[in-house]
């Protein structure tokens, strides 16, 4: 069965008389390479790894285009231009007050957090992370020789409902040879924006067994509970400068994830020096695309991502209509991101949710035993709101009532 094409009417967010985005259309990615449409048979619907199916912001495809049309492309540098954008942006949106030198420029974040594994724990030394997590943080320090320890993040319960951090469960986890801890906030697979009651326990933490933290902020500009603004680690407890490495991208923001590019925000100059010194020689140069690509994203991308936003909240209130109907399947609602974790445990699917979804369905979810559980699959809605929708009545076929 070979995908339809899209078309009803059409579904264009207005931010003003002259500025409309397109986050109706469905765009073919299967004419480019593309990981998230290209693994999986036509007749399937992916919904798995976290990339939008979204055209990227009109702005950052101007300044793509300009970019092109310089036609040279050779090693890129520090861009001061690009430094003073993201200090306005993060002081805008956060209140945080960061430096241009604090930033370290980087080819994807997933090899930021290798290169903080590397560089602040020796070999057999331990490296910290949350269960369920984005995948990565688990394979990392197995690739490094180092060790991996892991925690719980406790059942949904408490006032809100919400996955929790439990302090005690992450004390327990923390042996004598724990050098790092790998976190996520907000949390992919979960959606959780941590509350700053969780922080600042976990900065305390941190500091009494003297660790250095990965703050992995990937997620940050896409929170959907306007009740639960992100406030960075770094923000909110400053007494962690020394230890705290930041991690922010407008690559899920304005689903620019192919142009490989990452900042690490570190902000005590030893640190950053530590830091940069396992970068050198290990990863390329910064992307000439994507730093000119964030340049736009981060100076003219707020419109089309507050209607960005919009859409997603749409999308997940579709999502949260079908889920009411299939029996034993729980969602908790994310408070940011388009991933929403999806709890099989008492459904008919409970044993292999992704491999009957994926046979049955034909939608793709990521299962969740790479996330560290059984039970869970994680589903990407940032997609077309039709394109969901198709897929939602393909899954209600095989969970619905
Ligand atoms: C929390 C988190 N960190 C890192 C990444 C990947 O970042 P990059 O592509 O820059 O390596 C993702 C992608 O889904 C993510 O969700």
């Amino acid at each position: 069965m070979a995908l339809p094409r899209l078309g009803g009417p059409s579904f264009r967010s207005q931010m003003s008389d002259a500025v409309t985005f397109d986050f109706h259309t469905l765009i073919d990615r299967r004419q480019h390479p593309s990981v998230k449409w290209q693994r999986y048979p036509d007749d399937v619907l992916p919904l798995w790894v976290a990339d939008m199916d979204f055209a990227s912001p009109p702005a950052v495809i101007e300044a793509l285009k300009a970019r092109l049309a310089h036609g040279v492309f050779g090693y890129g540098n520090r861009w001061s231009e690009l430094e003073h954008t993201l200090v306005e942006w993060s002081g805008m949106h956060y209140g945080w007050a960061i430096e241009p030198e604090w930033q370290c420029w980087l080819p994807g974040a997933v090899p930021a957090l290798h290169i903080a594994a590397l560089a602040f724990a020796e070999a057999g030394e331990g490296v910290l992370t949350p269960r369920p997590i984005y995948p990565p943080f688990l394979a990392t320090p197995g690739h490094l020789g180092r060790q991996l320890q892991t925690f719980e993040l406790a059942e949904p319960g408490g006032s809100d409902g919400q996955w929790r951090l439990d302090l005690e469960r992450l004390e327990a986890a923390i042996e004598p040879n724990t050098r790092v801890l790998l976190w996520c906030h907000p949390h992919n697979p979960t959606g959780r924006v941590w509350r700053a009651d969780e922080l600042c326990g976990l900065a305390e933490l941190v500091q009494k067994h003297d660790l250095v933290v990965v703050s992995d902020e990937l997620h940050c500009d896409l929170v959907l509970d306007p009740q639960r603004p992100h406030q960075p680690l770094g923000a909110l407890c400053p007494q962690l400068a020394e230890r705290l490495i930041t991690l922010w991208a407008p690559s899920k923001t304005f689903n620019v994830a192919g142009l490989s590019t990452a900042c690490a925000v570190i902000e005590d100059r030893t640190l950053r020096q530590r830091f940069l010194a396992k970068v050198e020689g290990l990863l390329p140069h910064v992307n000439v695309l994507g730093i000119a690509a964030a340049q736009a994203a981060y100076a003219h991308g707020e419109p089309w991502r507050q209607a960005l936003l919009q859409v997603l909240r749409d999308n997940l209130a579709l999502l949260e209509q079908h889920v009411a109907h299939w029996p034993g399947v729980h969602l908790v609602s994310p408070q940011a991101t388009y991933l929403a974790w999806l709890d099989f445990r008492q459904s008919a699917l409970a044993g292999d949710p992704y491999r009957r979804l994926l046979k049955q369905a034909r939608v793709a979810l990521s299962p969740g035993p790479d996330y560290g559980r059984e039970g869970f699959a994680r589903l990407n809605f940032g997609t077309p709101t039709a394109a969901l929708a198709e897929a939602l009545q393909r899954m209600d076929g095989v969970l619905g009532e």
